[in-house]
This record gives structure tokens, C-alpha cells and sequence, in this order.
């Protein structure tokens, strides 16, 4: 169900409510109020006729003195008086309250509902011409009602009115705020379709201001995001191809000139006077001079020492080939035994991580001191590997025009872990990365 139906529906529900216990209450008050004026008029009228007819039985009294006593109630409201002859016959004596005209007239429902019993009272007449009368005295609420009955009808018609005000006015907001709610859809759908360019201008409402604004954050994170995406996936096939490159060189001008200088020595040897033993010397020589290229190219290619020695091996095989470089650097390696245990997948990205930081240090940093520290921790009873690097160098910011920290970014990502570059200038540059910790599934 869409808000506005949903909002509709609530409101239809209340004003039901509402009027319903309006109504109830409306017919109550009509009730007590009606009850109250008829029982004050009828005592009203008891004690009027106590007053004009209070004598004895026994005594009689001239018919126009029994009519003037009656007039002096005939003002009296809500009051019916029926007097009775001897011989059975009734005649209706009408006080001065007047028949509601037949559009007033309440339904019957709410005469019911609004009417009780009401007492009533007769008195014996003795006349002079030796006959007597009766005359019966009832509540006659009929007009009471009628006015109770105009009363609930203008107070129910002012709630209807008051509701259809409150339940247009709702709807006009609502009418705006659909507006707005439709144009952040929108802005979610570009962003869902990759269309990051255009933003969701700034609304009245501050929460949708908010909403709005976010969405633009997200919008700029993502459009960030793929742009870094794309240049990493144009890096990494133009490294691709440059590692294709030098390894055809190396294959052509190393691999290709040697095997030509075998082959020549190899037809050499077919000649009567040819030097057998020194031509031998010059194959050996060629053949160790290949290997050398072929461990430096596959080396290059993938630190094999990772899948025969262990990480840790490896690593320390990594720090001190920087040693043997840079020989100013002081480079302290810390890490657990544990790191051993590691899968070969996230090995790679320790290695990779450690190696990169090292290369910027050696490139940006002009430290004389770099410490790398791996270890094994706990975080949420969960094990995690934590690398840090860092160095006592001029620091720098990592944004630039470079692939290595977003590279490492990626792999630590990739793993779902976290990658933070801190540096101040001066300050040198720290470096920690965490990721699940994996253990190897054939040993430990
Ligand atoms: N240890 C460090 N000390 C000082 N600055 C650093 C350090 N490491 C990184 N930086 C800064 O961060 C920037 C980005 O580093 P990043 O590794 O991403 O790129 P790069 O080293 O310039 O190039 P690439 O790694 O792609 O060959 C560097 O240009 C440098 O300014
Ligand atoms: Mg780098």
C-alpha cells in the first residue's frame, strides 16, 4: 500500500472514531439535558396544580374554576394534561409548547435513544353538576428532543466539516512531500543505473534535505569509486602488457641469441680440427647464464619461495634483498610464527603489501629506519592478520598519481579487511592492513 493510502486510511479510520464517539457522547448529553428540563417542568406543573387543586375529595368545584387552574399551566412546556369524563371520553389539553415541524422532527432512533420513562400524575375532580373528571398529567419531552436533535446534527456537521479541513490539509502536505519523496527515488534510481552526475537539489524539509544530501555523498563515493576501479583495471593491463614485453625481449634477445650461439657451437664441434673441450666451456657457460635469466624472469613473475619456504621465509628473504640495496636502511622485521600457517591467497597479499611499502619507502621516503610488524590477533573471537609498516621518513600524502596504495587497498578489500595510510608531514608514514586471518586447509 502506498503512504498516501496508508495515511488516507488512518484518517478515515479516526474521523469514524472520532464521530462515532462524538455521537455517543452527543446522544448522552441530550439524554441528561432532555431528562433534566422535562423533569424540572413536570414537577414545575405538579406543583403549580398542587397548589390550584388542593382541597379536599369531598369538595366540588364549578367547571371554571377547574378550567382556570388548568390554564395556569397551559405555559408550562414538555407537560401533556388529558382530562377523562365520566363517561370514558378523553380530551387532549394542549400546552403552549408547539409541535416540531415535520423537517425537525429527530428520528425515531434518537428518540429512543435520547428518552426514558417519564412520571406521570392524575387528579379526581368532583363538579358541581354531581359528575367528575380525571385529569392526567405526562412528561411530553417531543420538543425537547427536537431541539437535542438540531443540536447533535449542527455538532455532528461541524466535526464532518472540521474533518474534511484536516483531512484536505493533510493531503496537500502529503501532496508535497510525495513530490519530494518521488524526486529522491529518482536521484536513487540514476545512482542504482550508474548515472552519478546529475544531484538531487536541495528540499524545504530538513529531514529530506539530509536524505538528499546523503544520496549526493553516495553518488560522489561511487562515481570515486568506479573512476579508481577503472584506472586500476587500465594499470594493471598496461603492467600486463609491459611484463609481456620484457619478457619477449628477454626471451628474444637472451633465450634466442644463446640458443643460436649453442646451436653454432653444436655444428662447430661437426668440424675435423674443432676444439671440443673449449667449445664445451662456452656451452656451459651460455647454459648457466640462461638459468640466471630464467630464475631472475620467474622470480619477477611470482615469489616461489612462498609455496616452498613460507611467508615468513620469504619475507625475510624480501627485507634483505632491500638491505643489500639500500644499505643506509635500517629495516626491522617483526612477525608471528603463525604467519606460516597462512593460505597461499592471503600470503600473497601480505607479501605484495610488505613489498609495495617497502618500495615507497625506499621511492618517497628518505628514512633510515622502516619497521614491519605482522601479527596474529584476535578481534571478535575471530583470527585476523595484522600488518603494519612503518617508517621514520618525511611523510606525505597518499593521494597521487600512483597505483600502489590503491592496489593495496583493493587486496585488503577484497579479503574484507581495512586498509588505513596515515602520515604526518615529518612524521614518517604508517600503514596497516588487517584481513581475516586463513589458514592453510592441508597443514598447519
Ligand atoms: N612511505 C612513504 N613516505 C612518504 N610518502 C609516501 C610513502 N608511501 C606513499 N607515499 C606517498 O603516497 C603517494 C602514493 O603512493 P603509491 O604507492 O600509491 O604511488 P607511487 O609509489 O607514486 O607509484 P606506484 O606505486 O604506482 O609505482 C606517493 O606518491 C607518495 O607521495
Ligand atoms: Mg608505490
Amino acid at each position: 500500500m502506498s503512504l498516501r493510502g496508508l495515511i488516507n486510511v488512518r484518517i478515515i479510520i479516526a474521523v469514524i472514531l472520532i464521530l462515532t464517539l462524538g455521537g455517543l457522547l452527543a446522544i448522552w448529553q441530550a439524554r441528561q439535558s432532555v431528562e433534566e428540563e422535562v423533569n424540572s417542568s413536570f414537577n414545575l406543573a405538579l406543583q403549580m396544580i398542587d397548589l390550584g387543586f388542593n382541597y379536599p375529595a369531598s369538595r366540588v368545584v364549578s367547571e371554571q374554576h377547574w378550567m382556570r387552574q388548568l390554564s395556569t399551566i397551559q405555559k408550562t412546556r414538555h407537560i401533556h394534561i388529558t382530562v377523562v369524563k365520566d363517561d370514558g371520553s378523553e380530551s387532549e389539553w394542549l400546552t403552549e409548547q408547539s409541535e416540531p415541524e415535520l423537517e425537525n422532527m429527530p428520528p425515531y432512533w434518537f428518540k429512543k435513544a435520547v428518552t426514558s420513562e417519564y412520571p406521570s400524575a392524575s387528579y379526581n375532580i368532583n363538579l358541581m353538576d354531581g359528575s367528575s373528571r380525571t385529569i392526567i398529567i405526562r412528561a411530553d419531552p417531543i420538543d425537547e428532543v427536537a431541539e437535542a436533535w438540531a443540536e447533535s446534527k449542527a455538532f455532528f456537521w461541524s466535526i464532518v466539516l472540521m474533518m474534511t479541513f484536516i483531512f484536505v490539509a493533510i493531503n496537500i502536505v502529503f501532496q508535497s512531500m510525495l513530490r519530494t519523496v518521488h524526486a529522491i527515488l529518482a536521484g536513487l534510481r540514476r545512482v542504482e543505473s550508474g548515472e552519478y552526475g546529475k544531484k538531487l537539489p536541495n528540499f524545504r524539509i530538513s529531514e529530506f534535505d539530509a536524505i538528499a544530501t546523503e544520496v549526493n555523498n553516495l553518488s560522489d563515493a561511487l562515481d570515486s569509486a568506479r573512476r579508481s576501479n577503472q584506472a586500476l583495471a587500465r594499470h594493471t593491463m598496461h603492467i600486463q602488457e609491459n611484463e609481456r614485453q620484457t619478457m619477449s625481449r628477454e626471451l628474444h634477445d637472451e633465450m634466442g641469441q644463446s640458443l643460436t650461439a649453442v646451436k653454432a657451437m653444436a655444428v662447430a664441434t661437426k668440424q675435423p680440427q674443432a676444439r671440443i673441450p673449449d667449445i664445451a666451456d662456452s656451452i656451459i657457460e651460455i647454459c648457466n647464464h640462461l638459468s640466471g635469466v630464467v630464475r631472475s624472469m620467474m622470480r619477477t613473475l611470482h615469489p616461489l619461495s612462498l609455496s616452498d619456504l613460507g611467508l615468513s621465509a620469504t619475507l625475510t628473504d624480501l627485507v634483505n634483498e632491500w638491505l643489500r640495496r639500500n644499505p643506509s636502511l635500517k629495516v626491522e622485521l617483526d612477525y608471528d610464527e603463525t604467519i606460516d600457517w597462512l593460505d597461499h591467497e592471503v600470503a600473497i597479499h601480505v607479501y605484495r603489501i610488505v613489498q609495495e611499502c617497502l618500495t615507497n619507502v625506499v621511492r618517497h621516503a628518505e628514512a633510515t629506519r622502516v619497521d614491519v610488524v605482522i601479527r596474529r590477533q584476535l578481534h571478535n573471537m575471530k583470527p585476523w592478520i595484522v600488518i603494519r609498516v612503518e617508517d621514520n621518513g618525511s611523510g606525505g600524502s597518499a593521494e597521487g598519481e600512483g597505483f600502489g596504495i590503491l592496489g593495496m587497498r583493493e587486496r585488503v578489500e577484497s579479503m574484507g579487511g581495512h586498509f588505513k595510510f596515515d602520515s604526518l608531514p615529518g612524521k614518517g608514514v604508517r600503514v596497516r592492513a588487517s584481513m581475516p586471518f586463513i589458514e592453510k586447509q592441508d597443514e598447519k
